[in-house]
């Protein structure tokens, strides 16, 4: 079984769910606290990554495995890259707060291609902590909407719905040490970070 990387943060959740947000006020909060910390996402920002995202704005034409083949190659780069990857800054003592992790791979790749071969993919360490942001799929579509986008991939309804019980199924079966919170999507942004910052600054 794969290990846990301790003060390591994710935040999970659908399209429009509000992890972007979270991840942001978590670090400024941080920040506040003089608490060094590295905010990041994937699919990132670096070369497999925008790989990745000419991808999901179908720039490029690619297979479903051979998508969750690169956002498992991205997650890797992410992890291990000897000038930026995160668990250097884990290791310099830094908390390390991601915008999706593994679990998005293994929720929304897993809608195209079979689950056991996603899983396969991704044997990553575990983070600590796993903030899933739980909000319905109709609230999702209609932020995304707000959001004015260009529709990508997986921005549907009927796929959104898979996504959620694919995230109920991995989280029915996640490692003991890693330490799952909801929280319920529908509360204001400000309430939100609030929860989130009173589970992790006054444990
Ligand atoms: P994200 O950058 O969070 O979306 P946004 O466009 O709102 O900033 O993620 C891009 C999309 O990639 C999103 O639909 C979720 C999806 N995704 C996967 O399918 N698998 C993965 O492993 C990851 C990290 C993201």
């Amino acid at each position: 079984m794969a290990s846990v990387l301790e003060h390591f943060i994710v935040f999970e959740g659908l399209d429009g769910a509000g992890t972007t947000t979270q991840m942001q006020l978590l670090a400024e909060a941080c920040d506040q606290r003089s608490i060094p910390c590295h905010a990041t996402f994937e699919p990132t920002d670096k070369p497999i990554g925008r790989i990745v995202r000419s991808a999901l704005r179908k720039e490029i034409v690619i297979t479903p495995l051979a998508l969750a083949m690169l956002y498992a190659a991205d997650r890797e780069d992410h992890l291990h890259n000897p000038v930026y990857g995160l668990v250097g800054d884990l290791q310099a003592g830094k908390l390390v707060i991601s915008d999706r992790y593994l679990y998005s791979s293994l929720a929304y790749q897993s809608v195209e291609t079979d689950f056991e071969t996603i899983e396969r993919l991704n044997q990553f360490p575990s983070p600590e902590y796993i903030f899933f942001i739980d909000t319905p799929v109709d609230e999702c579509l209609r932020r995304i909407k707000g959001r004015g986008n260009a529709e990508e991939l997986f921005e549907r309804h009927e796929f959104l719905e898979k996504v959620k019980q694919n995230y109920e199924r991995i989280f029915s079966s996640l490692p003991q040490e890693v330490k799952l919170i909801r929280i319920d999507g529908l509360l204001s942004k400000e309430e939100i970070a609030r929860q989130i910052q009173e589970i992790l600054f006054t444990e």
